[in-house]
């Protein structure tokens, strides 16, 4: 084939089907940034008056005190406060959010908790997601919502004490933020194993297709 030819096959073929829009993969990677600051600090935070009977070691703890600590919880704070809101208009907004996690039917979540199980999970149409997949985004986007509200409660417990008590009360508000921690860390840990096991899908995440 002459390299006229094959140049000419070459812009026939169809452009890489993108998986991941480009706003998606920036606000994704801004989001795990500020996540991954906001717990670092919030166990420094956690160890200098633990709600149970273990602190975290300090080398993956943030800030260095509880002074410095509570200046990365608050810096980040604005960053994932941002980023979030801004991801959750345009999910609304685009349609996103209903087009890629709806509908999450417990059949289909079942059915797909076996295949995973078995090792049938088909990984072939990396832009549809999985119920399993559905649930677990859905799922935290759900705590990630909760876990800005419990902290802005505990934060601001006066001003927004109809916040705080929509929680029952600041104990309680403390503990869902703690809670809700420790599910975004479970998720973080299956999501990069995850990631790591198809790498197709961290490439989709890192340069789009
Ligand atoms: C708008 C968002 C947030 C605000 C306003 C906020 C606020 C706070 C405040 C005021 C505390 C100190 C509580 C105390 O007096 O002991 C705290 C602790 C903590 N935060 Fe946040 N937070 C936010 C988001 C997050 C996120 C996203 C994470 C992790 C994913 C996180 C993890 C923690 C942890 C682990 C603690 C220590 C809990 C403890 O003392 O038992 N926070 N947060």
């Amino acid at each position: 084939m002459s390299s006229l030819a094959a140049a000419e096959e070459l812009t026939q073929q169809e452009p890489a089907k993108v998986i991941q829009p480009a706003w998606v993969r920036a606000m994704h990677w801004t989001n795990a940034v500020a996540m991954i600051l906001m717990i670092m600090s919030g166990w420094q935070i956690y160890n200098a008056s633990p709600l149970f009977g273990f602190t975290f070691p300090r080398s993956i703890t943030l800030g260095g005190w509880l002074g410095g600590a509570l200046l990365w919880h608050f810096a980040a704070m604005w960053l994932l406060m941002v980023n979030g809101l801004i991801y959750l208009i345009t999910g609304f907004a685009t349609g996103r959010f209903r087009r890629k996690l709806l509908p999450i039917t417990p059949t289909g979540v079942v059915s797909d908790v076996k295949a995973a199980l078995t090792f049938r999970l088909a990984h072939d149409d990396l832009s549809k997601y999985n119920y399993v997949q559905k649930l677990l985004y859905a799922g935290i986007i759900a705590v990630g919502i909760v876990i800005v509200l419990s902290g802005l409660s505990i934060w601001k417990p006066v001003q927004l004490q109809w916040l705080t008590a929509l929680f029952g009360g600041y104990d309680t508000a403390h503990y869902v933020h703690f809670i809700c921690m420790a599910s975004i860390v479970a998720f973080l840990v299956v999501h990069v194993a995850l990631a790591l096991l198809v790498p197709k899908s961290l490439r989709a995440m890192i340069i789009g297709r």
